[in-house]
């Protein structure tokens, strides 16, 4: 229960969640395309940013779209998600990473997540195949810049003969067993938009070793133009393509890339050494095998330490009690000294526009609920890290002073 009302001071300057951190090379990238006027979605920006892409990431070819949703719209397409078939999803992650498949017509069924690295379970994932044997897609997501269990996952799809596109909007950058994200599904995506570690203020990209595959993304994202003197189609198309003014600000941003997750690392850090002795985790990694980019760092209240606390639709209230807490209060109150954070992405299955897709659990039974919620007395696990868990402000210009008091603020919180 917060109980240090007067002890802190409101930040003056505002502390975010995470914002653009720019260095002056992308107003130069930008100027030379205004300058050149290559304002359009030509230009040396949009190869050279492909280039430096797939160069860092270690896929053959980086088409440069202009979100990472547009980049998961085209990459269903490039999997061949059709009306009907049904696609097994990250629960817990942004609706982006799954309504492109709803675009094509597919069904989204979300598998929970396991605890280890808040990702795709493969446990659950392989318990689907089970009941869905004849799914042959995945969509699944690296939650927060954190590896998902790459290795478990690609073992269940190989096995049932099914395409991983994977989402790596967040990890750009984060490896696993030294390769980077977005290079293990059999289609990778990522995002420069504005709050990502690094951003082109939009835009995106997707990753793939075949040229098939990025010879008709790129069709694709320009009107799917054929190759003759007036508008020939044979294909549908869409204005996807990145602008070459944007990629004049990633051309700038991704040099920084390494040095932006130095910096997200550090806070994480901070934060981790300045919670010893409360009752919370940090959100957790596979230390052995995987390094983060550690976009958002996060954090979790045991249950113990959770004081009474439920959510509606779109409110919550809680009931504060010595010595607990609960996401609610804390967010409400570094909100107070004008810090920002966020929930954890509340889970698919529990979103009104996906409440009555499947949904499976390692426990449940099939019919999209686990038996300790059937049996009313528990949740599944991604509703759980949603129920406990928050985001904390991450931006890497937050100062050690800044974030030592946002420390100092959900320590109080606990008191
Ligand atoms: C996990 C995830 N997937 C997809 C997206 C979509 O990317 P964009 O905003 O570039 O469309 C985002 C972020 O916005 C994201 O966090």
């Amino acid at each position: 229960m917060f109980t240090h009302d007067k002890k802190f001071k409101p930040f003056n300057n505002k502390v975010w969640l995470a914002t653009p951190t720019m260095h002056g090379e992308e107003l130069q990238w930008m100027t030379d395309a205004f300058n050149k006027n290559w304002m359009s979605t030509v230009g040396e920006n949009i190869n050279e940013v492909e280039r430096l892409a797939a160069a860092k990431i270690g896929c053959k070819y980086a088409v440069a779209l202009s979100s990472g949703t547009a980049a998961l719209h085209l990459a269903v397409k490039l999997a061949g998600i059709k009306r009907g078939d049904k696609v097994f999803c990250s629960d817990m992650t942004f609706s982006a990473t799954l309504n492109p498949v709803v675009y094509e017509g597919g069904v989204p069924i979300f598998i929970d997540t396991e605890r280890d690295t808040w990702n795709m379970d493969p446990v659950a994932l392989e318990k689907a195949f089970e009941l869905y044997p004849d799914v042959k897609h995945i969509v699944m997501a690296n939650l927060y810049g954190t590896p998902g269990k790459m290795d478990e996952l690609r073992a269940v799809a190989d096995r049932h003969g099914a395409v991983i596109i994977e989402d790596a909007a967040e990890s750009l950058g984060a490896t696993y067993k030294g390769k980077q994200t977005g290079t293990f599904g059999d289609i990778g995506i990522i995002s420069f938009n504005g709050n990502k570690i690094v951003t082109g203020s939009s835009g995106g990209m997707l990753l793939t070793d075949d040229i098939e595959q990025a010879n008709k993304a790129r069709k694709w994202s320009t009107q799917s133009r054929e190759n003759a003197p007036w508008y020939q189609h044979e294909d549908l198309g869409y204005n996807y393509r990145m602008s070459n003014v944007i990629a004049g600000v990633i051309r700038g941003q991704l040099p920084y890339l390494e040095e932006h997750i130095a910096r997200k690392k550090a806070v994480f850090e901070r934060y981790k050494a300045g919670f010893k002795g409360l009752p919370v985790v940090m959100n957790p990694f596979d230390e052995k095998n995987s390094a983060p980019n550690y976009w958002l760092s996060c954090m979790l209240i045991d249950s113990a330490a959770m004081c009474k606390h439920v959510r509606g639709e779109t409110e919550a209230c809680y009931v504060g009690q010595a010595g607990k807490s609960c996401p609610t209060e804390i967010l409400e109150t570094l909100a107070a000294y004008n810090a920002e954070g966020r929930p954890i992405w509340k889970p698919m299955h529990m979103q009104p526009i996906y409440r009555n897709n499947p949904f499976v659990t390692v426990e449940g039974d099939g019919r999209g609920r686990t038996n300790a919620y059937i049996s009313g007395v528990g949740v599944d696990v991604g509703m759980d890290i949603f129920n406990r868990g928050l985001c904390l402000p991450s931006d890497i210009k937050m100062t050690a002073e800044q974030q030592d008091t946002v420390i100092a603020i959900v320590r109080a919180c606990f008191e």
